[in-house]
């Protein structure tokens, strides 16, 4: 790889004034926002309801940290259909558009997300895609593989115990159809937002989070069965309910 790659792309990438990349869009071939996995057994989650208890939104921001060790308890499945709704749930509907939890550039939503879960009540561990027009999860693939995911966030241990790890991909040309390489800002921005939403939400609900951007790409793309050109893992966050205090780090 050029070792100037990141420093090139953040200069060949700028805006200048009366130069805007011009030209038309091409809306005959504006990318739907929806993957679908039309084969796949689906679980219906229930709709997503702010739970009782939830701490107020300072109470949450002064609360939220880095968790990484997690305790064996099992998230139940109305704070988990929250916790994925929050993270990357439709909002409302507007002007033609479903408009989602967190913020997109320019509508795109180039972030799918994942699931990798050991310890939800009453769905069994596994793989999964969140379809985000159905609030429905699609099973991927059965078992475990908490092992699977640690390995390929570079050995990270904090996935082994994590209730579940949301798994986050970018289907690049969603931005790039619109924002050509600039795109890349706007995506890794993207994932950013969804990953803080998933944050607050658990930190409301007195659950730990951890973001992972330490992945070993091609390994992550293995497990989801992704080709990482079209689409690609860029980033992970582990869930759960949090095993005692302290700087418990292993990055
Ligand atoms: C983009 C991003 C990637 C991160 N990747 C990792 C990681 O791979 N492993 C890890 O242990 N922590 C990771 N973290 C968590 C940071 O280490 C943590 O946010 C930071 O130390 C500040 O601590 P706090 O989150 O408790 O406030 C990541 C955080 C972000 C935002």
């Amino acid at each position: 790889m050029k070792n100037s790659i990141g420093d090139d792309f953040q200069q060949l990438t700028r805006y200048f004034r009366d130069q805007l990349p011009g030209g038309y869009l091409d809306m005959a071939n504006r990318p739907y926002p929806f993957k679908e996995y039309p084969k796949a057994k689906k679980i219906r989650l229930e709709a997503p309801k702010e739970p009782q208890k939830a701490l107020s939104l300072a109470q949450t921001l002064a609360a939220r940290s880095s968790i990484r060790r997690f305790s064996p308890k099992a998230l139940d499945k109305e704070t988990f259909s929250f916790l994925v709704w929050a993270t990357a749930g439709i909002r409302g509907l507007a002007q033609g558009h479903a408009f989602r939890t967190a913020p997109s550039a320019g509508a795109l939503y180039p972030v799918e997300t994942y699931l990798a879960i050991s310890r939800v009540e009453g769905i069994e561990p596994g793989i999964y895609h969140y379809n985000v027009k159905e609030h429905s999860l699609e099973q991927l693939a059965a078992g475990d593989f908490g092992r699977a995911v640690a390995k390929a966030a570079l050995d990270q241990r904090m996935c082994l115990s994590s209730a579940v790890t949301f798994i986050f991909s970018a289907i690049f040309f969603r931005s790039k159809w619109k924002y050509r390489q600039r795109a890349y800002r706007y995506i890794y921005l993207d994932a950013g937002h969804m990953g803080q939403n998933l944050a607050l939400a658990a930190t409301s609900m007195g659950l730990g989070t951890c973001a992972i951007g330490a992945i070993y790409d091609d390994e992550a793309n293995a497990i989801l069965d992704l080709d990482g050109k079209e689409e690609s893992v860029i980033y992970m966050t582990v869930c759960g309910h949090p095993a005692g205090s302290g700087d418990d780090r292993d990055d």
